[in-house]
């Protein structure tokens, strides 16, 4: 299934041919959730991946062995693309861990009554659409990116591909005040204190963790140790679809990266975008306490890797 060019339109939301088709964002909607389900959800490029290692080494208590031979979409594969139900089937681990992109208002209605455990992860929407737009110029199955201002309008628009950000975390956050099986962490808090991110969805996931599991899953799910790991940084992916000379999948893994690209006119903008979409929104984000973070790591970034 190559379709690199084929874009389905499915409820009003864009989504790539090469790994979506009407029937499988069909069969999403009505998937039948088991109480023991985990499913990490996430607007693309928020540490989806991040957190696919995270759940596996916290169910394997720190032991690599499943996140070093087993690729991330075979063991916690995309419900919404085509071969998650073929995944699912013949996989024998426990328990299911799946991951979606759906926005809950399209996804919400199969999770009705469900005990799935819900993990939403959130990124400062700055630095989900930088890296969603390095990804559209590796990524053969994606739009072209256009110019930088160009996507940064489609992004707050939300015609990008798997809609609006603003929806999707509204959609999913919502959800918080009543259901108790749904988790929001963000990538942010991952960033600044893995371990105590990794007790926390340890806790949730009721799979409590001695302090010696906790310290042998941090490793494991740092940055560098994920780059190298070819299970989770799509060079198994062949050239044709990801062309790894365009870029990293696993890119920069920092926080605050938004300000090497933005212009003061183009973050004005997105703050009056936000502040207009998010109104009714009472979530309390916690963006700026690591953009502080990140100013006294700033010198860090290689030169090659800013942009402007
Ligand atoms: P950057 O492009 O900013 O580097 P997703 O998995 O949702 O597609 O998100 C990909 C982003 O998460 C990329 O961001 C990637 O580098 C980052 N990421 C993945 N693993 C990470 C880790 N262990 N630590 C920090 N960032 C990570």
């Amino acid at each position: 299934m190559a379709r690199l060019d084929v874009t389905e339109v499915f409820c009003g939301i864009s989504f790539p041919g090469h790994l979506h088709t009407q029937e499988s964002l069909q069969l999403a909607l009505k998937f039948p959730f088991q109480d023991t389900d985990i499913l990490i959800v996430s607007y693309p490029k928020s540490g989806t991946t991040w957190m696919q290692e995270i759940v596996t080494l916290i169910f394997n208590k720190g032991d690599p062995h499943l996140s070093q031979t087993v690729p991330n979409w075979a063991r916690a594969p995309w419900l919404e693309q085509y071969y998650s139900a073929a995944v699912l089937e013949a996989s024998s681990i426990t328990p299911r861990v799946i991951t979606t992109h759906l926005p809950h208002q399209l996804l919400g209605p199969a999770l009705q009554g469900s005990k799935a455990k819900i993990i939403y992860v959130s990124r400062n929407p700055k630095d989900a659409m930088v890296s969603f737009y390095h990804f559209h110029k590796m990524a053969n199955f994606l739009p072209d990116a256009g110019t930088f201002p160009e996507f940064l309008n489609r992004f707050l628009e939300g015609t990008l591909s798997f809609g609006s950000w603003f929806d999707h975390i509204k959609g999913w956050t919502s959800q918080t005040a009543t259901m108790d099986n749904l988790l929001h962490i963000t990538y942010e808090e991952m960033s600044l204190d893995l371990h105590g991110a990794i007790r926390r969805v340890s806790s949730f996931l009721q799979c409590p963790l001695v302090e010696d599991e906790v310290n042998a899953c941090v490793p494991h799910c740092s940055f560098s140790s994920m780059k190298d790991n070819k299970m989770v940084n799509y060079t198994l992916v062949t050239e044709d679809i990801m062309d790894h000379n365009k870029g990293s999948f696993m890119r920069k893994g920092k926080t605050g990266d938004w300000k090497n690209m933005f212009t003061e006119e183009q973050d004005q903008y997105f703050e009056s975008v936000f502040k207009s979409k998010m109104q009714d929104c009472t979530l309390e984000f916690v963006w700026e306490v690591q953009d502080q973070e990140e100013a006294h790591t700033k010198e860090e970034i290689p030169q090659e890797d800013t942009e402007k």
